[in-house]
């Protein structure tokens, strides 16, 4: 009988899938990498870099934007660069867990306390760039955006 391969094969898979998300829930670290360089949230504004937060030019269109985030805002905000800019971000959070995803290009971040998130974005075209926090953050989290403005 067909119903009998199929539900031996269903039952099979069923096992299957549940073995596999068992194994990453308990085998691996489902956590933040745990090579993550670390930090202390409660002590972020005396921490190098993010002392100072700011943009500062390392090279020819290439620029090294250290970033704190925090409910609600991204400090520093309204960003400009060059068309061409490759941009290294140095974030971290001073709260709870935000998002950094930059609309219109691939960069999408979790931002988590207690962690250093190091990402870099090339702009290769003008425009203005919206930035939001993707990860809910709290009452104030809708409003939670800045601007990148490529010239
Ligand atoms: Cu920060 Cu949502």
């Amino acid at each position: 009988r067909y119903e009998k391969i199929w539900l031996t094969v269903s039952s099979v898979l069923i096992i299957g899938f549940t073995l596999i998300v068992g194994y990453q829930a308990f085998a691996m670290d489902l956590g933040p990498p745990s090579d993550m360089e670390t930090i202390d949230p409660q002590k972020v504004d005396s921490t190098a870099p993010f002392d100072e937060p700011g943009i500062t030019q390392i090279g020819d269109k290439e620029y090294e934007v250290v970033m704190t985030l925090q409910a609600f805002s991204f400090t520093p905000r309204d960003l400009e660069f060059p068309e061409g800019s490759t941009v290294h971000f140095i974030m971290t959070s001073k709260d709870v867990v935000h998002g950094m995803q930059i609309a219109g290009t691939n960069f999408n971040a979790m931002i988590t306390p207690g962690h250093v998130t190091r990402m870099t974005q090339t702009f290769d075209e003008a425009g203005d760039f919206l930035v939001i926090c993707n990860e809910f953050c709290g009452t104030g989290h809708e409003m939670m955006s800045t601007e990148i403005n490529i010239r």
